[in-house]
């Protein structure tokens, strides 16, 4: 199916301090998941879903991101001498998976910003956010569904996950009311990171979106919120409010997410995913179970 939405911006501009430091020369975008930077595989699902016009908003650090989706012509001539066609296509994966395009985001004043600085690369069309950190299963099919909800409604659309009520401080979270589809819901209110206890809901916002241009005036009239950054979610929130007839729906995720920018979460992430791969999987799997009898008393 053709979507209305043709461009992708991946903000990719956070300091990344939960990971320090091994993200002091490298944005955390790129940390490895198994073999391949977390932002490959955001990448990949892009272009699975038919998007490969790929913006990413970049920060200090962005030397490696860069080189990472370019060629690396000393590094493939070596292979080619080599003969290593295996390695060689590994190389070129990256290279050729999308059309990517830069812009800094200068300081790093929160998502909302971040998201602001796409708005010349969008120019005046609805596009879809996915952040880089966060890995959709390519078994499940959350932005394709985010972009005819998006088409269907013509509305913003966010994607939301059942949490433990212990980890909604965590996440933004919505207060939504059902529609007459199982997996989508009308966003009425979104509060980013409640303090413990006062989350509206078990529904987490998580990384993915996909947005309407009329999210940029908002985002400039949004003042800083939570960790004095401008949050999406504030200015999804004035969305939200402003028109009884929803301009912000969320699709309910049941699928599969690995959040690689929270330490246990990313180690979590790596296993996972080695442990169903055919090259690395029964290793892992046998050495897991012996690993884990280690744990029993
Ligand atoms: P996070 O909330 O995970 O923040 O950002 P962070 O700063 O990257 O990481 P920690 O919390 O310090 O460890 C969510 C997404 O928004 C991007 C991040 O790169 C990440 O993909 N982001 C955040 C920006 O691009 N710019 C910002 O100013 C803030």
């Amino acid at each position: 199916m053709r979507h209305t939405v043709t461009k992708v911006v991946i903000p990719a501009a956070g300091l990344g301090t939960r990971f320090l430091p091994a993200t002091k020369a490298l944005p955390k975008e790129m940390l490895p998941v198994v073999d391949k930077p977390a932002i490959q595989y955001v990448v990949e699902e892009a272009v699975r879903a038919g998007l490969p016009d790929v913006l990413f908003v970049t920060g200090r650090n962005k030397n490696a991101l860069e080189n990472h989706f370019d060629r690396a012509t000393e590094l493939e001539s070596i292979l080619m001498r080599k003969g290593d066609e295996e390695r060689l296509s590994k190389v070129a994966e990256s290279t050729g998976l999308a059309n990517v395009h830069y812009v800094r985001q200068g300081d790093p004043l929160g998502l909302g910003h971040a998201v602001l600085r796409s708005q010349a690369h969008v120019a005046g069309n609805s596009f879809a956010v996915l952040l880089g950190d966060d890995i959709i299963d390519e078994r499940d099919h959350l932005l394709e569904r985010m972009l005819q909800v998006h088409d269907q409604r013509d509305t913003n659309v966010v994607a939301l996950m059942e949490v433990d009520p212990s980890q909604a401080h965590l996440y933004g979270v919505a207060t939504v009311e059902a529609t007459e589809e199982d997996d989508v819901v009308r966003v009425r209110g979104l509060v980013e990171k409640p303090e413990r206890g006062t989350a509206p809901s078990n529904l987490a916002v998580v990384g993915r979106y996909v947005l309407k241009p009329e999210i940029f005036p908002v985002l400039e009239r949004t003042k800083p919120g939570r960790g004095g950054e401008i949050q999406l979610t504030d200015a999804l929130l004035t969305l939200a409010e402003d028109h009884s007839d929803g301009r912000v729906h969320g699709v309910i995720f049941r699928g599969r997410r690995y959040d690689t920018g929270d330490r246990l979460d990313y180690i979590k992430a790596n296993v996972q995913l080695a442990a169903e791969r055919d090259d690395l999987g029964p290793g892992l799997r046998a050495w897991l179970r012996e690993f884990v009898q280690t744990f029993e008393d």
